[in-house]
């Protein structure tokens, strides 16, 4: 096949299970009807129908804005008042006692690929745990990065201090800089959440004695996109208060996203978040993210950084939007409780789901356990070892007997090799 890519994008090509597998349940729908089809793929609240959902306030706002706001440009940088929205919201009562600088990204994709792009050298390898998201290791490959993993659980389904640990060194032995991405509260895909004392070891025993030992700089990417999918959101933060007045080699960023908290998916709003006890490398921070955004999307969508400003200029509107996603949230928990009882009663193992919109069913093939359950009109996503079922879009009323169906197809799929 003649090649007239450059060198460094010889070879890519983009393949998206995900999407494949969320077109073939949306054909299935067509061909059976959407009671015959269970579509566990779609990363989208849905309600008991089978619809996306927007939150209602965050629809009727939307649709107030003035077009010319809609349309204009804005800062690269972001709209000030959403940028002070975006931190407010990020952190809420447990903003920590450093220097905070926050520039719009276009989701929270764009504010990781902006990370990974300003804290790393070409060549470099990040560190994220084994299950994750998989966009990370596109945007690793496509910025010649390399991703390597520690594992995320240890034998008692609690966080792998030790396997982070050892990576963590493995890494600061080889590069100046580590961007190291964790995914928390409500990680994709397992519905895992670093508890607090969790933290305290990560924060403790890694970063602070790492950082302490030489001067090369550690990047902590901390992935939010889930956050306010817990039932208490308010605690969920309280694990930012300690990034306080840490070292200055080591950066805090955050991974700021409309898409999922303010159901806005396909708008591609965010932001990206730097916490730094020192003031000239927050400002640094700022400066060099900024230029990476100007290079890559330039401003971002000013409707939505809008209605985020809105909604925080309005204490009774902000409540109403609260009260609607913890609406969602509940409903998602319920569906999750469904599937998580009737695993435990056929004795088939889950991953430890905290909250979140995802639930992973560890297995050997997964490839052949997703391929049964489509020929059931069951579509999830196959991961690297395991299967997916997004908790937010499935049904409550589809929810009972998958755990058995899809016992059954891991079953078969496994013993087959
Ligand atoms: C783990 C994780 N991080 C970040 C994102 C970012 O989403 P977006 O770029 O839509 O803000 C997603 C979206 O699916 C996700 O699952």
């Amino acid at each position: 096949m003649e090649s007239r890519v450059a060198a460094h994008a010889k070879g890519k090509v983009y393949v998206d299970k995900l999407f494949g597998i969320g077109m073939a349940a949306k054909q299935a729908i067509i061909q059976y009807g959407k009671e015959n089809v269970i579509d566990a793929s779609m990363g989208t609240i849905a309600d008991d129908d089978g619809n996306i959902v927007c939150l209602p306030s965050v629809e009727e706002l939307f649709r107030s804005i003035p077009i010319q706001d809609m349309i204009s440009y804005s800062p690269v940088a972001g709209l000030p008042s959403f940028l002070e929205a975006a931190v407010t919201h990020t952190f809420g009562e447990s903003r920590p006692d450093a220097y905070i600088r926050a520039v719009a990204s276009a989701g929270g994709a764009g504010a990781i690929s902006n990370v990974i792009w300003n804290y790393s050298n070409f060549g470099d390898t990040i560190l994220t745990h084994d299950w994750y998201w998989t966009p990370y290791e596109t945007i690793c490959k496509d910025t010649g990065r390399h991703l390597m993993t520690f594992s995320l659980l240890d034998a008692d389904m609690t966080f792998n201090l030790t396997s982070f640990s050892h990576m963590v060194s493995h890494l600061l032995v080889k590069q100046d800089h580590v961007v190291i991405i964790l995914n928390s509260p409500n990680h994709n895909p397992t519905g895992y959440s670093m508890s607090d004392h969790e933290w305290d070891e990560i924060i403790k025993h890694v970063i602070l004695e790492s950082a302490k030992k030489s001067s090369k700089t550690i990047t902590l990417l901390i992935d939010i996109a889930y956050i306010d999918f817990t039932k208490d959101p308010v605690n969920a933060r309280s694990f930012m208060k300690k990034f306080s007045n840490l070292p200055s080699n080591i950066v805090v960023t955050f991974a700021f996203s409309m898409s999922k908290g303010f159901t806005v998916y396909g708008q591609r709003t965010g932001a990206l978040i730097g916490v730094s006890s020192s003031k000239s490398v927050a400002e640094e921070f700022e400066n060099a993210v900024l230029v990476t955004s100007r290079s890559r999307w330039s401003n971002v969508n000013r409707g939505c950084m809008t209605l985020l400003s809105a909604i925080y200029n309005d204490k009774m509107l902000l409540n109403k939007v609260n009260t609607e996603r913890e609406a969602y949230q509940t409903l998602i928990a319920k569906r999750a409780e469904v599937f998580i009882n009737e695993a435990h009663q056929i004795g088939l193992s889950i991953l430890p789901y905290h909250s979140g919109f995802f639930i992973t069913i560890p297995c050997i093939h997964p490839d052949e356990a997703s391929e049964m359950l489509a020929a059931q009109n069951i579509f999830a996503p196959p991961l690297s070892k395991g299967i997916r079922i997004a908790a937010c879009s499935v049904p409550l009323a589809q929810m009972h007997g998958l755990a058995a169906k899809i016992k059954h197809a891991i079953t078969i799929s496994d013993a087959v090799k």
